[in-house]
């Protein structure tokens, strides 16, 4: 059966790929980012029934207004998959600036409850849904130089299971870990060392069904992507 999949941060990396991913298996996918010509190019690819619209996640009206959009367009998605986050760049905590800090904190943390706040009364109205913030290895350990991007990753592990145990019945909270993949993020803090890593499109390939398959049974587990 097709499914609504709305992704945030599709105009490059995991969000990307399970885009493409997603439109190929027959579903149809609302998604947004803040790049708007890597939006343009993306609906260009993917054409109708697909939306991509410019929304950044840290700003509230923003994704207040897009979900309504894509519900009254394309209906109250079956699959929500908080994706869009940031890193800091590398450094130690104390070296961090405050603006950095806050737009870290702003986009990972603020950004996933914006869109859960605004999606999930509808999927409880629906009486279904799977709802997978996106974590990271960094969500259950830590490294230095990544502090604020550790911080926001064991809260939304946090975070999910809180929400976990809040849902009705027929909803599901998940915290993914998506493992280790050759994107912009990991090339940020890994260099030229992130090219061991496997691409997104070759992760997408194994994620999709995965993340198709989730369901009320998963409901507050941590897990990791295939
Ligand atoms: N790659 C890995 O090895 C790895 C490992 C563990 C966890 N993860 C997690 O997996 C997810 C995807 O990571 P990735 O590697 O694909 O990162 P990426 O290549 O940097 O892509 C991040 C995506 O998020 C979007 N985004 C960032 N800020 C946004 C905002 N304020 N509003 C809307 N969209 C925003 C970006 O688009 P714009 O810049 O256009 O907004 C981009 O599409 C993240 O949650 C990350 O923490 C990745």
């Amino acid at each position: 059966m097709s499914k609504i999949i709305l992704i945030t941060g599709v105009s490059k990396g995991l969000g990307c790929a399970m885009a493409k991913g997603f439109a190929r298996e027959g579903h149809t996918v609302a998604g947004c980012g803040r790049n708007a010509g890597s939006l343009q190019s993306l609906s260009s690819a993917l054409g109708t029934p697909h939306r991509f619209a410019p929304v950044d996640v840290s700003n509230d009206q923003e994704v207040a207004r897009w979900i309504q959009s894509v519900t009254k367009d394309i209906g109250v998605p079956d699959l929500v998959l908080n994706n869009a986050a940031i890193i800091n760049h590398n450094a130690p905590l104390w070296e961090i600036d405050s603006d950095e800090f806050d737009h870290v904190i702003d986009i990972n943390i603020k950004g996933v409850q914006n869109v859960i706040r605004h999606v999930i009364p509808l999927m409880i109205r629906k009486g279904s849904g799977v709802l997978v913030n996106f974590s990271s290895g960094w969500g259950r350990s830590t490294s230095p130089e990544v502090a604020p991007y550790c911080a926001t990753k064991w809260a939304i592990e946090g975070l999910t299971q809180a929400l976990a145990q809040e849902l009705p019945a027929g909803l599901a909270a998940i915290p993914l870990n998506p493992g280790i993949i050759n994107t912009e993020m990991l090339q940020s803090c890994l260099g030229t060392g992130a090219s061991q890593f496997e691409t997104a499109e070759t992760w997408a390939q194994k994620a999709v069904p995965f993340l198709l398959q989730l369901g009320t049974k998963d409901n507050g587990q941590s897990l990791s992507a295939p």
